[in-house]
């Protein structure tokens, strides 16, 4: 397997191996103010303790097609305490659950400041979601409000969700509703409510291949690994201008998105409008951005619009690419070096981990199809079902020793889904198959569940198969995850359909439109099949794996507890 020289020895890690050896991560804490007054509030040290030092710098850049709308450390910190006295004021208070429903801009990044700062529980959730999708997670952690904006508000649940009170609403406030502006004429100072950092600091949702989506909880030391992996892994130094093109909505667009650069005292930017490789190459040359962070399925469809089109645009300001969610193929390295005349650096991990796990640091050579080797201070192995440990070039179950600061807390009113992690203790388990190589670099291998990624959008089957079997025609449907050359997987159904149902392709487009319009267009399936009847165990249970395997021509393995339709 090829290596290509180290991007950039110089960097802020150095070398990797003398890195690793001397790293505590009783060291990484003592950046923190909390080091010396034992308070912690993660809003605190991410954006007002640098209001002293660099108040005047940019915190946050918007743009959109017209617009840029900039906010400095000082005006973040205001505003954002001008958002928490309101919240105060409406009764919200410590461990309430506040969702952010809202599209991207200045607003959401002052709400969830401003939550943070009363020690309540923010939940960001994607701006696609659709009624379904979010009475599915409202229902399971309760929340008291919602900031939202006045062109999603009426996606929200509200009479089904009894514990919610309040809609705060950017852009269009109406009868009941608290207008999002009323922050404005609240007081501009607010001393953050102060935890320690075991205390709760936000929860994702994400899917599984069983059950509803789960609510991750992160604990305020996670900061502690955002900050370590900002500084050495995406580098950031003073000056930088970094953009990370993932939506706060999942755990990249906050814990790369917001704390990583916060943390360092670097500005992040934010831009609104769908991918089209014009409006990023234009946003790279606008911002002058430096270090940008995005994710494969982009970087292919960026490859497909060729070398030309970069010679419109002036992208010499940057200097660092990385790219996380999905498996990145070598082909998009060795074209970024042409194309961009640098690497992309592969970094791995997951909603669970809260922070970079393993990755290809710019001082360490990259052997392109591989994600790197574990952060210093984190141990990664290659175990099998039974929790030994593998040997090189063995592939297995990914697992990670427990303890790294951003691990997840726990899943929200699931203990038992939390423990399956850690079943070979003290390993968390991640679910994912990998190899390591002779050299200590991992590979990724695929995942060990029917999870489905894509585009780098974490998707759980049986979300979509319920959405499915909402529809009146839908006796019964599975979901997989099949190959794509770009998306990395598309997501196809199976559908078995009423008897008498006309089979037409007309059905299947309302079908896909039915899951776009209920849960959401990313979980909406590209393909459906019809089909007489699914395969299933003895007991009853849906085999998607078998159905994966006739759709990709392969053995189909094990079926000795196989029953009906196989
Ligand atoms: O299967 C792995 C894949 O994305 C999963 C985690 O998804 P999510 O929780 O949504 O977080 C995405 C971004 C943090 C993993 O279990 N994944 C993530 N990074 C990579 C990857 N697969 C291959 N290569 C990666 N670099």
């Amino acid at each position: 397997m090829d290596k290509l020289a180290a991007h950039n020895p110089e960097s802020n890690m150095g070398d990797y191996d003398k890195a690793r050896s001397t790293f505590r991560w009783e060291d990484v804490a003592k950046n923190f103010e909390f080091s010396v007054t034992g308070k912690v509030n993660a809003a605190y040290e991410a954006v007002d303790r640098h209001v002293e030092e660099l108040g005047d710098k940019i915190a946050l850049r918007f743009l959109d097609d017209e617009k840029e709308v900039t906010y400095t450390f000082r005006e973040l910190s205001v505003a954002s305490n001008r958002f928490a006295n309101l919240l105060l004021e409406l009764g919200i208070k410590q461990g309430d659950r506040v969702f952010i429903f809202m599209p991207r801009s200045i607003e959401l990044y002052v709400a969830f400041f401003g939550i943070l700062k009363i020690a309540a529980i923010p939940v960001p959730l994607f701006e696609a979601f659709m009624r379904a999708g979010l009475l599915d997670r409202m229902s399971d952690c309760d929340p008291v409000a919602v900031v939202t904006h006045n062109s999603l508000k009426d996606r929200i649940p509200r009479d089904e969700v009894p514990s919610l009170k309040t809609l705060i609403v950017a852009d269009g406030a109406e009868g009941d509703e608290i207008s999002f502006d009323e922050n404005r004429t609240r007081k501009g100072t607010f001393e953050p409510v102060w935890l320690g950092l075991d205390d709760p600091l936000l929860i994702h949702y994400t899917s599984g291949s069983t059950g509803k989506p789960k609510g991750v909880l992160h604990a305020q030391r996670a900061i502690i690994g955002h900050y370590q992996t900002g500084k050495w892994i995406l580098d950031l130094k003073k000056d930088d201008v970094y953009w990370c093109t993932a939506d706060p909505g999942w755990v990249t667009g906050t814990s790369y998105g917001i704390f990583a650069p916060l943390l360092n005292g670097v500005g992040t930017t934010i831009i609104r409008g769908r991918f089209t490789a014009k409006r990023w190459y234009r946003t790279i040359e606008r911002a002058g951005v430096t270090v940008w962070y995005t994710a494969p399925t982009a970087l292919r469809l960026l490859m497909g619009k060729g070398e030309e089109l970069i010679s419109e645009f002036d992208l010499s300001s940057l200097r660092l690419i990385l790219s996380v969610g999905e498996p990145l193929n070598p082909e998009v390295i060795h074209w970024a070096l042409k194309a961009y005349k640098q690497p992309i650096h592969d970094t791995w991990w997951m909603t669970e981990t809260g922070m970079i796990m393993i990755s290809n640091y710019p001082s360490m050579p990259i052997k392109p199809g591989s994600m790197g080797k574990p952060f210093p201070g984190v141990e990664a192995a290659i175990i099998d079902d039974e929790g030994v440990e593998l040997g090189v070039n063995e592939v297995g179950n990914l697992a990670l020793k427990k303890g790294w600061p951003s691990m997840m807390k726990s899943i929200w009113k699931r203990d038992e889904k939390y423990r399956e992690y850690f079943r070979h203790d003290p390993w968390f388990t991640s679910g994912d198959a990998a190899y390591v190589d002779e050299d200590g670099y991992f590979h990724f291998h695929g995942r060990v569940d029917d999870v489905i990624n894509t585009a780098g959008e974490r998707v759980g089957p049986f979300e979509v198969e319920s959405r499915l079997v909402e529809h009146p025609l839908v006796v019964e449907a599975a979901v997989i995850g099949k190959p794509d050359p770009v998306r990395g997987e598309i997501i196809k159904a199976f559908v078995v359909v009423k008897e008498g149902v006309d089979e037409s392709e007309e059905l299947k487009s309302e079908l896909i439109e039915f899951v776009k319009k209920g849960l959401a267009a990313h979980a909406a399936p590209r393909e459906i099949e019809f089909i007489d009847t699914l395969p299933k165990t003895r007991s009853g249970k849906i085999m998607r794996r078998v159905l994966k395997a006739r759709e990709l021509g392969l053995d189909l393995g094990d079926l000795s507890g196989a029953g009906e339709g196989v």
